[in-house]
């Protein structure tokens, strides 16, 4: 579904994200981890079109998507979420909603937020606001979902609520990429892992395969197993 061709992104003399390379099928839930500063976000700018690679090629449903805007790419199906969140603060929950789709009662539903519709976004727990900025990007109707940090800031209770909204998208069939530093609520999620350490891919497999490996826990030494 999604093809990273050496992808390299550069900031100066800084290579952010350096002849990175990666598929993404179908269905399939990829996690994306690795340490402060190690170019995942970069890597997710660059293929969700709010910054034009140096160099290499990014494919979406066998289409060269490379350097394409975002507006594009998420009438093509690919929507991105962002670490820092995005969306109308003075609106209320079922405003921002409106703003964006005709099926709102759907995705208000479907993020539990249904109780709340009449919140202001400002007046919302982080949990509540987060949910609310991955149901806006739902309403896009993508057919891949990048999500960056869903779980940061949250705690545990509102952590297992996102945890059971996203454990339907993947039921309903959504492919999703997930940047994520708490690796317990990720390793949930996904079948598969890639670690990124200063722009380059380190390694890739199995949850349980690289959290085992030497070169993944030498890059995150010091920064201990659950991450930043
Ligand atoms: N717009 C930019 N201009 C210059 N340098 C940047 C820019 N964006 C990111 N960088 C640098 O690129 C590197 C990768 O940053 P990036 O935000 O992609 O890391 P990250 O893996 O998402 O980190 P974190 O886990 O802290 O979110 C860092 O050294 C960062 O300072
Ligand atoms: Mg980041």
């Amino acid at each position: 579904m999604l093809k990273v061709k050496n992808l390299t992104k550069k900031f100066g003399e800084l290579e952010a994200v350096s002849n990175v390379s990666f598929e993404v099928k179908e269905r399939e839930c990829l996690g994306i981890i690795g340490p402060n500063g190690a170019g995942k976000t970069t890597l997710f700018n660059v293929i969700s079109g709010f910054m034009k690679p140096t160099s290499g090629r990014v494919e979406f449903l066998g289409m060269n998507i490379t350097g394409k805007k975002p507006h594009e790419l998420v009438r093509l199906g690919l929507t991105r979420t962002f670490q820092i969140i995005r969306v109308f603060k003075n609106m209320t929950v079922l405003e921002n909603f409106l703003a964006i789709t005709e099926r709102e009662e759907e995705f208000i539903k479907e993020m539990g937020l249904w109780g709340k519709r009449d919140y202001l976004a400002k007046d919302l727990p982080q949990g509540d606001l987060r949910r609310l900025n991955i149901g806006m990007g739902l309403a896009t109707n993508p057919k891949m979902l990048l999500l960056d940090e869903p779980f940061s800031g949250l705690s545990p209770k509102e952590g297992a609520e996102l945890g059971a909204v996203i454990k339907r998208l993947k039921e309903k069939g959504m492919t999703m990429i997930i940047i994520e530093h708490k690796l317990k609520e990720l390793f949930d999620h996904v079948e598969r892992v890639l670690v990124l350490n200063y722009g380059r891919l380190l390694c890739e497999g199995a949850p349980e395969e690289v959290v085992n490996d030497a070169k993944v826990v030498e890059a995150y030494l010091g920064v201990g197993y659950e991450g930043a």
